[in-house]
């Protein structure tokens, strides 16, 4: 089988893709034939280095965290609602999707609905996830919370601000000025064009009692720090772009960055929404197994609205 290993950091090529033997499950791991594979930051972040230090790697280590695939075989002590031929998806803490087939811990697997195709189900596991476990970090919601939610177009961003305003919050996204349309469309209450004006000046100081921050490169423009000033005295960050928020707290505000876990309920309902259209979330290109490195490139250049995909079926 084919798999896109690291061999070393921030190299060039960024990823080689390997021929490699089957891998073999152990009793509690499935194997699954991929079906679509996930682009996110955390793959170039991963390789160019950037989280080296909390997420050390042996060489050479495939990546790739989020995919749909079906099962092939399954170990003798994987659950019972699990049977070969069902398609799953998750997010992989071991990495490992950027592969033809990979094994992995079933105890994690989601099924996805019938109804919901493989491409749109991989635009699920860690921008929903994130969305979702993110937008609870910080505490209970009570409907009329005013959330200001940083990078509201991006993959994570665009499902917070739909699951927020699921919850009856008021919403505010930043994005740029070419998102607005999109940004409003999920049901946003205000959009701040962060290439044009300071979110500051929009929202007002000491307003907000919630601020998510998704934005690409963490601490860009210094969003995550200037957003202390917006909060409401007990107000919180949960930010997922910079974990330095953590060292930085101001007396009387909170801040988090949580670390995002799989959740097969929590996914599987994800899936359920998405398939009966409670939820949007938007495809914006498939590459061909071959046209990864593509695909990561386009990741880390930002700027496309909606989820980049592999479909590991087509060389
Ligand atoms: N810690 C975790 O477990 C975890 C999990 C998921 C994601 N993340 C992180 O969350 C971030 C978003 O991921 P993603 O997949 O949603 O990326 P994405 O789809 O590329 O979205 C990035 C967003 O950042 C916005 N942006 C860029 N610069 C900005 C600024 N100065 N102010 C406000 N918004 C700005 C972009 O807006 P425009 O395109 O409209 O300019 C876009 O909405 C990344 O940093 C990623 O590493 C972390």
């Amino acid at each position: 089988m084919l798999a896109y290993r690291l061999h070393a950091y921030a190299s060039t090529p960024p990823l080689h893709l390997d021929t490699l033997p089957v891998p073999t499950p152990t009793p509690t791991q499935a194997l699954i034939h991929t079906s679509h594979a996930a682009l996110n930051p955390i793959d170039w972040k991963i390789a160019l280095g950037h989280v080296a230090e909390h997420m050390p790697l042996p060489f050479p280590y495939t990546l790739g965290v989020d995919f749909v695939g079906t099962i092939t075989s399954l170990g003798a002590n994987c659950p019972s609602r699990l049977k070969k031929g069902d398609r799953v998806m998750t997010l992989s803490r071991a990495l490992g999707a950027f592969a033809e087939s990979l094994t992995i811990e079933s105890d994690i697997l989601a099924k996805v609905p019938d109804g919901l195709s493989d491409a749109d189900a991989a635009t699920l596991p860690i921008p929903g996830l994130s969305a979702w476990q993110s937008l609870h970090a910080a505490g209970p919601l009570e409907p009329g919370m005013k959330v200001l939610i940083h990078g509201a177009s991006g993959v994570v961003g665009a499902l917070a601000v739909q699951l927020a305003k699921a919850k009856g919050l008021h919403v505010v996204g930043t994005a740029s000025g070419k998102n607005r349309e999109f940004v409003v469309g999920l049901g946003a209450d205000g959009f701040v064009d962060y290439t044009r004006e300071k979110f500051e000046d929009v929202v007002g100081m000491g307003s907000v009692d919630l601020v998510l921050d998704y934005v690409l490169v963490g601490g860009a423009a210094n969003t995550t720090e200037r957003s202390w000033g917006v909060l409401k005295e007990g107000g919180a960050i949960v930010s997922l772009a910079d974990p330095t928020i953590l060292g930085k707290i101001p007396e009387g505000k909170r801040g988090f960055f949580p670390e995002i876990v799989p959740d097969v309920e929590g996914l599987e309902k994800l899936g359920r929404m998405l398939r009966d259209g409670e939820i949007k979330a938007k495809v914006a290109k498939v590459y061909r197994r071959g046209e990864l490195l593509e695909g990561m490139e386009a990741n880390k250049a930002g700027g496309t609205t909606g989820r980049l995909l592999v479909d590991f079926r087509r060389a």
